[in-house]
């Protein structure tokens, strides 16, 4: 949620500032309520600025200063966990000397204690933060070695952290340490970089070695020196995915990609004479997944409902009993495992702490452990027994689009795999295929849309509340359309399946409370049109998604966009397009903040 970056040269450059504020920039999208640096000045001081906002304040502020800036720095960009958004809680946070800077992500459960317990030492705090308990750690364990102090200090702590530490007590390097936070140092000819993200640092370097959960690292100018040997890995993200392009959104311009994205899920991975997927990431597991019995689908907000997709699907055409949970009820309830379930875990990210966390009950609890994520050596990849990449490129807005369609169209892979492992008949396997195939033109031309949406939302723009319905595989779209409208807009959403209003919502609704109603011609449709004539008796107005050629439908809803036809299991990958283009044209015209949503970080590290 926070950003982390550091940066220290081989030969002490003037370059530190510069380097380490546009690589904090490309976090951004983590943590942006404050920013805020320690670097060394000409003197060997250290010099600690600090900003609320974007990072562009504390650039404003750096300017002109008259600051000569010589490396290490260590920068920070803010996600209020403890304490309100001012510059005094912003990062980096000193000991009482004002020798010790410290910048962390993740959260220390037992600050307040420790906090009692420095206070009573006679230590001061200047914060409200939960990381400044760690300057002051440090400065009491302080005896001439700045590692061996930061590792007596973690010895304290209860909790999680990525953090990097300074001291002009102990100049000429930065030490860094990880608990269930990421980090990883980018391996750079002329310098070396810190980062908690690898999207800060891919335009210096594509070497990069990834801290482990307990290791401390010590990046001096020539060398780092880390506890456990470390494996250079080759980053392989194609570049021109970064950056935002001609769109005035990252939001926008990630809806967009999607025949692109899309494609690059399933490049390569199908086969269609044998209506099969070829998942190189399960070959490990293979003969193991054909004694699997039960699946469990675990994650977060849009990643959880990728996962209710798969549930239908799975069950459908892979024949596995399965079930989908909230990564964060799934990590305390007493959910029945063994080595006949597998549990699979979805994030776009790879490092929500949440379902890292059921990841780890999982496997204490004997069962495989599979998972699905966009980032490439993510603690989710890393941890987990097999999985699948789903190679939609860095995802920067804050409302996931691209990840949630290529989750989908793994899932669809994942249940042609365990399909042909069981009952899945070759011929009912070469037609998901040649569908999955199809798949990029078919969202070119759903994307078609984009003006019909946008004059819809002008059109509802003064409505405060929706609700969305689908039945069967449009149930997930329901929720997914009101969680985007909900978090890019902030209007009251509601995703239900078709059949419930009767049974509640129907009370809600009248000419002020307009439904969205995902309506393909599918296997249920009859059902979703009997749902909403109750809705057009009540007066409720209704935009319907509909497949293309129904004609019926206008004669129902006030209006219609239409997707392209498929079959079922792959309609939502199309029907979800109008709705991510609903919430970004109604989320522009209520003047939201699109790509940094209030309240809302990227990747969410803290339970
Ligand atoms: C929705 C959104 C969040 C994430 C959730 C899980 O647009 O961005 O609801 O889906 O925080 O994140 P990952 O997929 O990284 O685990």
């Amino acid at each position: 949620m926070c950003g982390i970056v550091g940066y220290i040269s081989k030969s002490g450059d003037r370059k530190s500032i510069n380097v380490g504020i546009e690589a904090l920039k490309r976090l951004e999208y983590r943590g942006y309520d404050s920013a805020g640096l320690a670097f060394w000045d000409e003197s060997r001081q250290v010099i600690c600025q600090k900003a609320t906002g974007r990072i562009s304040n504390l650039e404003k502020k750096m300017g002109g200063n008259g600051f000569l800036p010589l490396d290490p720095v260590i920068l920070h960009t803010r996600w209020a966990t403890h304490g309100n958004v001012s510059e005094a809680n912003a990062h980096p946070h000193c000991d009482c000397t004002g020798n010790i800077f410290v910048v962390h992500n993740g959260i220390i459960e037992n600050y307040v204690a420790l906090r009692e317990q420095l206070s009573q030492e006679g230590h001061k705090f200047r914060s409200e933060t939960d990381t400044e308990i760690i300057a002051h750690l440090i400065e009491k364990c302080f005896n001439g070695n700045l590692e061996e102090a930061v590792r007596k200090s973690l010895g304290y702590l209860v909790g999680t952290y990525g953090l990097a530490v300074i001291s002009s007590y102990d100049p000429d390097k930065i030490v860094a340490a990880r608990l269930s936070s990421p980090l990883l140092i980018g391996l750079a000819d002329d310098h070396f970089l810190l980062a908690s993200d690898a999207s800060a640092i891919i335009s210096h370097t594509r070497k990069v070695v990834y801290l482990e959960d307990g290791e401390i690292a010590v990046i001096n100018r020539d060398k780092f020196t880390i506890i456990r040997e470390k494996k250079t890995e080759e980053l392989d993200w194609p570049e021109y995915q970064s950056g935002k392009g001609s769109f005035s959104h990252y939001m926008l311009k990630e809806i967009m990609e999607q025949p692109g994205s899309v494609e690059q899920t399933i490049k390569g991975r199908l086969i269609p004479d044998e209506g099969n997927a070829k998942l190189g990431g399960l070959e490990t597991v293979e003969k193991k997944l054909r004694q699997i019995d039960n699946i469990y689908i675990v994650g977060c907000g849009t990643s959880r409902h990728a996962g209710l997709l798969g549930e239908y699907m799975l069950e459908e055409y892979a024949g596995i009993r399965t079930k989908t949970e909230a990564a964060s009820e799934f990590r305390y309830r007493k959910t029945l495992l063994d080595d006949s379930t597998a549990l699979v875990a979805i994030s776009q990210s790879g490092e929500t702490a949440d379902t890292l966390a059921a990841i780890r009950e999982a496997g204490k609890r004997g069962a495989l452990t599979l998972g699905i994520t966009n980032v490439v050596g993510s603690t989710q990849a890393r941890e987990t027994d097999a999985g699948v990449y789903t190679r939609c490129g860095p995802e920067i807005g804050v409302a996931s689009t691209k990840a949630f369609t290529s989750q989908v169209a793994t899932l669809i892979l994942l249940t042609l795999f365990l399909g042909r492992q069981r009952h899945l008949t070759i011929t009912t396997g070469q037609r998901i295929v040649k569908d999955l195939l199809r798949m990029p033109e078919m969202l070119e031309a759903a994307l078609q849309c984009d003006t019909q949406v946008k004059q819809l939302a002008e059109k509802y723009q003064a409505f405060d509340n929706f609700l969305y319905l689908g039945r069967k595989y449009s149930y997930p779209i329901a929720r997914e359309g009101a969680h985007k409208i909900k978090e890019t807009a902030y209007v009251h959403a509601e995703g239900c399946r078709g059949g419930e209003p009767k049974h509640c919502e129907l009370a809600l609704i009248s000419d002020k409370f307009p439904s969205i109603c995902i309506v393909p011609s599918d296997s249920v449709y009859e059902k979703m049109i009997s749902n909403i004539e109750e809705l057009k008796a009540r007066n409720g107005p209704v935009i319907a998604i509909a497949t293309e050629g129904n004609r019926e439908i206008q004669n129902l809803a006030d209006d219609v966009v239409y997707i392209p036809e498929a079959m079922e299991l792959l309609t939502p990958i199309l029907s979800i397009i109008p709705l991510q283009l609903f919430a970004y044209h109604f989320a522009v015209l209520r003047g939201a903040d699109i790509d940094k949503p209030r309240n809302l970080a990227k990747s969410v590290t803290v339970e």
